[in-house]
């Protein structure tokens, strides 16, 4: 969907262009959409008490996340550079913001190709009718798997290999065509799913779990988690919609492009929510216990489950749910090893071809690490009991650079550059209704928000007040 593909040379290379307004749309969509809100997305609104977590996330997403995004891709469209280079353009020493924020996807996607073993392995196990093996014992199943030296390891670099053999071939263009079709089929999917889950006994219980706040259980870690998940899920604070931004032409709208993306990406992160909380309150009994009980895992554990329950049709509807999953993961995965490619690509001047090798070498190396956390390394716990590598790499990705990505990016574009040319920019496309409130938003409301959720997090997590 980008067209006149060149490498980014800067201003005197005609730069790519997306074809029109619903390639961008869609490209940041598919981009948005993903393991962020399919696997991430469910388990911490089950661990951070359901309603409670919904209410701060949408009231984030739809504040602060819409207002970053469209800071970042206007800054993109304005300078018509990537990240590196649209800091840059206002001065050298301030790539370093660039260049911190396109340091993060370097971390994300090592252990995203982990995650998207783990999917690899269920969608083959379903494919090859292993249902009732999955779902027999769902936690030992799952345990076993990700702890085997060998099995676990080898999933994820098939996952890996998908994602190379596609970013090495390019052929782009035909992947997000594909999506087309893939996305809205996981959409009624979920739905259908939902819907059966919540026929079972004592699932609006847990619906009422996953929908109603509990302003009781707000405390500075979900806030701080929900910050971590705006970020992750709409691919922010990582210099990316910068890039998509600069290949933005000036007629099409930044203001409502940025409210559609936003809305899409919650829209998909409530509904698989809705789809794996109340079964997890099904299977769990209560919300105390869903809490406790919930992590990385369990969309693995618990899917299986409600699958199984459904008898015969069960087995392929998991087949189908799970191909869907896995199609999600890889567009995400190889838009980001992508990124990774041209940071490599422009950053140590190598080949294209050059730059692919670097980048499988790093993840194959790095994900091999995170994966031992579950085996080899597992006697490592950095985030307390029962915590792993993956558990950590996501942590500081998440929780603590990219808040302070975005702290950077907003300080450097409300007292920095100033608003006033990212708003001439974004008025050239369309009126800016709540031009004020924005302006309000980067300069002031995002940055105090931003260091208060880092200080009061950092406090509790020195023991200095009990959460
Ligand atoms: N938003 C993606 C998800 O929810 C993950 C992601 C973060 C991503 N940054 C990205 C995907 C950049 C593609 C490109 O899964």
């Amino acid at each position: 969907m980008v067209q006149n593909q060149t490498p980014d040379n800067g201003a005197q290379v005609q730069r790519a262009s997306w074809s029109g307004k619903w390639a961008f749309i869609l490209a940041a969509a598919a981009s948005a959409v993903g393991l962020g809100n399919l696997w991430r997305f469910p388990y911490l609104a089950a661990k951070y008490g359901g309603g409670s977590f919904l209410l701060v996330y949408f009231i984030l997403v739809f504040t602060f996340g819409v207002s970053l995004l469209l800071v970042e891709t206007a800054l993109g469209r304005y300078t018509g550079l990537s990240a590196i280079g649209a800091f840059k353009a206002f001065g050298k020493k301030y790539a370093a913001i660039g260049i911190f924020a396109s340091s993060i996807p370097f971390i994300i996607t090592c252990y995203y190709c982990v995650i998207g073993g783990w999917v690899t392995k269920y969608t083959f196990g379903y494919v090859a009718g292993m249902s009732s093996e999955i779902a027999g014992d769902p936690a030992t199943f799952f345990t076993t798997f990700i702890t085997s030296p060998v099995e676990s390891f080898i999933w994820m670099y098939v996952f890996m290999a998908i994602v190379f053999v596609v970013v090495a071939l390019g052929v782009k263009g035909g992947i997000e065509k594909s999506n087309l079709i893939m996305m809205p089929l996981l959409i009624v999917l979920a739905i259908g799913v939902a819907i059966y889950t919540l026929t079972m006994p004592g699932a609006l219980d847990g619906a009422a779990y996953y929908l109603l706040p509990d302003l009781s259980k707000i405390t500075p870690e979900l806030f701080i988690a929900a910050l971590g998940q705006m970020f992750f899920s709409l691919s922010l604070a990582m210099g990316i919609m910068i890039t998509y931004g600069s290949y933005l032409d000036k007629k099409t709208s930044l203001t409502s492009s940025v409210i559609r993306i936003g809305s899409f990406d919650v829209g998909v992160s409530l509904l698989a929510g809705l789809t794996i909380v109340p079964a997890a309150f099904v299977a769990l009994g209560s919300g105390e216990a869903v809490a406790s009980n919930s992590g990385p895992s369990l969309m693995f554990i618990i899917l299986p489950e409600v699958f199984f329950d459904m008898g015969a049709a069960g087995a392929i509807i998991g087949a189908l749910f799970f191909v869907l999953v896995l199609f999600a993961a890889l567009t995400s995965a190889i838009s980001l090893t992508e990124t990774l490619v041209s940071i490599v690509t422009d950053g140590a001047k190598l080949s294209r071809r050059k730059s692919i090798l670097v980048v499988f070498i790093y993840l194959f190396v790095m994900g091999t690490f995170i994966n031992l956390g579950y085996n080899g390394f597992s006697f490592f716990e950095p985030m307390g009991e029962g915590s792993t590598l993956l558990d950590l790499f996501d942590f500081i990705a998440n929780s603590v650079m990219m808040p302070i990505a975005a702290l950077a990016t907003c300080i450097f574009v409300g007292w920095i550059i100033k608003p006033n040319a990212l708003i001439t920019e974004i008025k050239q496309s369309s009126p800016l209704k709540v031009e004020k409130a924005w302006v309000i938003m980067i300069k002031f409301i995002a940055p105090v928000l931003i260091v208060i959720i880092l200080v009061a997090f950092v406090a509790a997590q020195l023991g200095v007040f009990v959460m």
